[in-house]
């Protein structure tokens, strides 16, 4: 298989979205666009470990209410496989802020406050690769999926 066809996202839905009954549309979304799922967990994470999710933002403001409320029910961790996925994730999900995101983007669609807008999705490859092994430590499958030459070239 081409290298990029294996590029990896870690994705979650955050505990609005599950509260809100959006994990099934989520997930669509991304089999729909034709990304392989490889690992998803529901989980209630600890405080600690959303604190080392978040590191990047420990000195903001902002981070004792996003722990708090990333804390306050379970979240649906992922990981999804496939060319670009990266990026093409972080445009399926819309701008951090929801007034500013365009409308068919996941936060566009269903959210309106900044800091409860449903979704996470690694920014670039170095947060993939520090995300997945934060929240898959035992790793993820590796699978074929069966319509893979009807999604790329082979
Ligand atoms: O999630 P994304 O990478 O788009 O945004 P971020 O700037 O890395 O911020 C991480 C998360 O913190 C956001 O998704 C919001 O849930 C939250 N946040 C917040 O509560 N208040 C802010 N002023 C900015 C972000
Ligand atoms: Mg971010």
């Amino acid at each position: 298989m081409v290298e990029s066809h294996r590029e990896r996202s870690f994705i979650m839905i955050k505990p609005d979205g599950v509260q809100r009954g959006k994990v099934g549309e989520i997930i669509s979304r991304f089999e729909k666009k034709g990304f392989k799922m490889v690992a998803m967990n529901m989980t209630a994470a600890s405080k600690a470990h959303i604190e080392e999710h978040y590191d990047e933002h420990r000195e903001r403001p902002f981070f004792p209410p996003l722990v708090s409320f990333m804390t306050s029910g379970p979240v649906v961790a992922m990981v999804w496989e496939g060319h670009n996925v990266i990026k093409t994730g972080r445009k399926m999900i819309g701008a951090t802020n929801p007034d500013n995101a365009d409308p068919g983007t996941v936060r566009f669609d269903t959210a309106i406050n900044f800091r409860k807008q449903i979704i996470h999705a690694s920014d670039s490859k170095e947060s993939a690769e520090k995300e997945i092994n934060l929240w898959f430590k035992s790793g993820v499958v590796d699978w074929k999926h069966h319509s893979e030459e009807w999604i790329y070239e082979v």
